[in-house]
């Protein structure tokens, strides 16, 4: 669906809401309970997630908006194709991403940018934001609304090089093996010479990574609670939230940040558009998120793994964050 338009959207929504539901089902029948982190970004959820990328403690997206400050120019050297299609899966508000364009323009490449999201309203803003600030001619937007893989597969190929951009640590949102999976399903929709720009938050003092995902203004708390309030809206739950808590605690033996809705006594839960209520334990939680930290050897061992090849790294300079610039290797 590409955004702005008039669209099928109905079907599209009544799909959408049947996988929720579907998914909503299977995960609160769990022996441990689960909800996806992609149902955060209903577009409250997507408005608090700008919130959460504005705040002092979440560092991520503030560090990512200076590695692309300081190289995009860098960036455009090496990835030197006229014309280049750039696909941003997860594309939110777009504003890092701005930055790139604008280095991408200066370095006289002629530019096509497809960001692709789940939240209309989101993309329906930063494609009419861009189409007011950036120099006609040698660029065109179109957003499309969607699942990624979809909406990639809806594109024409591509008349030069394409650059997928997957930034923000959206990638830390995928378990290991999920991560392989996902990076070969993008490999195999580019072609060799093709590109990904990829962001992976790193390691460091947990202490750190525990305020990134405890905020004092407790913003993240209420993206976390939008996802009970999403199934009160959505399938008539009566999920009260004042018997939950928020905790974000950080694994070590796994290297992530998780994010739990924990009941704070035993009760009852019922959600009537999955036909079924369920019954929660004092002290059980609902499994989240999990945002996994990388190590530099762990990222390398990955892109081998998807069928990359590492070309360039550029860290931020407390080595918190890395841009990291694949191509699609050969014969994969
Ligand atoms: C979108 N994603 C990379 C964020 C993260 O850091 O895992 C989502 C988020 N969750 C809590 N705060 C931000």
């Amino acid at each position: 669906m590409i955004a702005g338009y008039p669209t099928t959207a109905q079907a599209a929504n009544g799909k959408a809401a049947d996988r929720f539901a579907r998914d909503v089902l299977t995960g609160l029948s769990r022996h441990l309970k689960t909800l996806p982190s992609m149902y955060f970004y209903d577009e409250y959820g997507s408005r608090l997630f700008q919130q959460i990328s504005e705040l002092d403690e979440y560092y991520l997206t503030r560090v990512e908006g200076e590695i692309l400050d300081g190289y995009g120019d860098e960036i455009a050297r090496l990835v030197r194709a006229r014309p280049l299609r750039l696909v941003e899966f997860g594309a939110g508000d777009g504003r890092k991403t701005g930055r790139l364009l604008r280095s991408l323009l200066e370095a006289d490449l002629e530019l096509e940018y497809v960001p692709i999201d789940i939240c209309e309203s989101v993309l329906v803003e930063l494609t009419g934001s861009l189409r007011r600030q950036m120099p006609d001619g040698d660029f065109r937007v179109r957003g499309i609304v969607g699942d990624y893989f979809d909406a990639f597969s809806l594109l024409d190929p591509a008349a030069g090089r394409t650059m997928v951009l997957f930034l923000g640590s959206n990638i830390g949102n995928f378990e290991p093996r999920g991560a392989v999976a996902f990076l070969r399903a993008v490999r195999r929709s580019l072609v060799p010479g093709d590109w990904l720009l990829i962001g992976f938050d790193l390691k460091k003092d947990p202490a750190v990574l525990s305020r990134a995902y405890n905020d004092a203004q407790g913003v993240t708390r209420e993206f976390n609670f939008n996802l009970l309030e999403r199934i009160n809206r959505e399938l008539g739950g009566d999920f009260n939230r004042r018997r939950f808590r928020h905790e974000a605690p950080y694994n070590i033996a796994l290297g992530r940040m998780e994010s739990w809705l924990v009941s704070l006594v035993a009760q009852r839960v019922c959600v009537p558009g999955v036909g079924r209520s369920f019954a929660f334990a004092r002290g059980e939680g609902i499994h989240v998120e999990c945002s996994y930290k990388y190590a530099p050897a762990q990222i390398a061992r990955l892109a081998a793994a998807a069928g990359f090849l590492v070309r360039a790294s550029f860290f931020d300079r407390r080595r918190w964050f890395v841009d990291s610039l694949w191509e699609a290797a050969p014969g994969t």
